[in-house]
């Protein structure tokens, strides 16, 4: 039997398809654009790969997007077809098994599945990153960094995943708190793959979390090489770069990333839109006009409030609703979001009664300027935000609301300690929006001690 580059058996017949899948494989692991093409070949050349629909199935599905599942449906028929035409594998038919259980709405159980194969081929390059990015999708930073740590020792120096593998090590020290390992992990394995953009990206979470912009802009400069090859990812990488132009106060910088590589091409990903409502939410935050930006970002999303595959993208949308008044599609967004929830069947749909409601209705209610309504609903879903999927950072847009609307309203204390809470999170790092804000604070309770004397005088 031909095995594949990371050393698994393949239930492929020719040299050169297990060449192209070798490469579908590195082009998955660094993010790759072309990543599709070598897929699409392998599967010409062999018709009966049932690990290559499943491959292709679950990529879809992590594309969080509901024209996909009919797509990612037919790729699992093809799947079931090849298994029952020739030999499989039974870590091929864990794939097939994983994507048959994430379309019947149970990613956390596709994810199970994957990480059961793991347990038995541990060197699977694929299906450490496949479980990686369900986990990603999912918030459980915890079961990624388990993950991970399961599999390091199979790796020896000259395992052609490793430097990726290291890439995926780092973002999880990252989400769990552990900084400083996570940049030794990160730095370790851009050595041993210099086109993984997912590692290089895990360094610039690290400098974000530590309240180091300065650090995380010069990390960045001139490694332009090392995301250039990215499907849609390399907009996050710059967005992330932006972020610390935010930061630094440089909103030029900002508003010239955001503009020619951020929403270059106006795509309605769930990940280029997050991107995009999330910038302009904080810009806003900190008093900033960003003129249009909103309308392009709200054409789109007005499109998609009937999909609800990921509740991640469902607010960002919202945001997007919310930014640009399109008070029509945020009704029928919030209309499709309680029936989902009440159904709350699949794994999604759960994450749509909680956090989801009571985080969009908070959004919702920012729009409306109703900052305490907008406080008490986003401070209820902060609890479990985890939940909503992706990474501090990106969640930090709702954090961040969730202060604004609690210092707006007078909550204070709860705003204060939220962050403290933030704070904490970041090792005691405090970056600018946090040092404005405890000075707003401050500020508010001089103002009501002066007014509370006044009649004193
Ligand atoms: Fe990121």
């Amino acid at each position: 039997m031909l095995t594949d580059i990371f050393g698994s058996d393949v239930s492929l017949e020719t040299p050169a398809a297990v060449d192209s899948w070798n490469k579908m494989q590195l082009g998955f692991l660094a993010h790759a654009a072309v990543t599709p093409t070598h897929l699409a070949d392998v599967l010409e050349r062999e018709p009966n790969f049932a690990l290559g629909y499943a491959a292709k199935g679950l990529f879809c599905m992590m594309l969080g997007r509901k024209e996909l599942v009919q797509t990612a449906l037919e790729a699992e028929q093809a799947a079931r077809l090849a298994l029952k035409n020739v030999f499989s594998t039974a870590r091929e038919r864990g794939f097939v098994e994983a994507l048959s259980l994430w379309l019947a709405g149970r990613p956390i159980a596709a994810r199970d599945r994957i990480e059961d194969i793991l347990q038995l081929y541990p060197q699977d390059s694929l299906a450490m990153k496949v479980s990686h990015a369900i986990s990603f999708i999912l918030g459980d930073a915890n079961t990624m960094r388990v993950s991970v740590e399961h599999v390091l020792p199979a790796y020896d120096a000259h395992h052609a995943g490793r430097g990726y593998l290291l890439g995926c090590h780092a973002f999880t020290l990252e989400e769990t708190g552990e900084y400083s390992q996570a940049e030794i992990a990160g730095r370790k394995g851009m050595l041993q793959a210099p086109d993984d953009a997912w590692g290089l990206h895990a360094i610039a979470h690290v400098y974000d979390m530590t309240g180091n912009a300065k650090a995380g802009i010069e990390w960045l400069d001139d490694r332009e090489d090392a995301w250039a090859h990215c499907n849609n990812f390399r907009y996050h990488v710059w967005w992330h770069k932006a972020l610390m132009y935010l930061d630094q106060g440089e909103i030029d910088k900002v508003f010239h990333l955001y503009d020619t590589e951020v929403r270059k091409d106006r795509t309605d990903d769930y990940r280029d839109i997050s991107n995009g409502t999330s910038m302009l939410s904080r810009l806003e935050l900190e008093g900033i006009d960003v003129g249009n930006r909103w309308e392009e970002l709200a054409d789109l999303s007005e499109n998609r409030t009937e999909d609800g595959c990921l509740i991640f993208a469902d607010l960002h949308y919202m945001l997007a609703l919310v930014g640009d008044n399109r008070d029509g599609a945020i009704k029928s967004m919030m209309t499709r979001m309680h029936k989902d929830a009440k159904s709350s069947k699949t794994d999604m749909e759960k994450t749509i009664a909680d956090p989801g409601l009571a985080a969009a209705a908070g959004l919702e209610a920012f729009g409306d300027a109703d900052y305490k309504k907008a406080f008490r609903n986003l401070a209820k879903a902060r609890g479990t935000m985890q939940l909503a999927g992706g990474s501090h950072a990106q969640r930090d847009v709702f954090e961040r609301l969730t202060i604004d609307a609690g210092i707006r309203s007078g909550f204070l204390d709860e705003a204060e300690a939220i962050l403290n809470e933030r704070k904490a999170k970041r090792g005691g790092a405090e970056d600018h929006y946090a040092a404005v804000r405890y000075e707003m604070i401050s500020g508010a309770r001089g103002e009501n001690a002066s007014a509370l004397q006044l009649p004193a005088e």
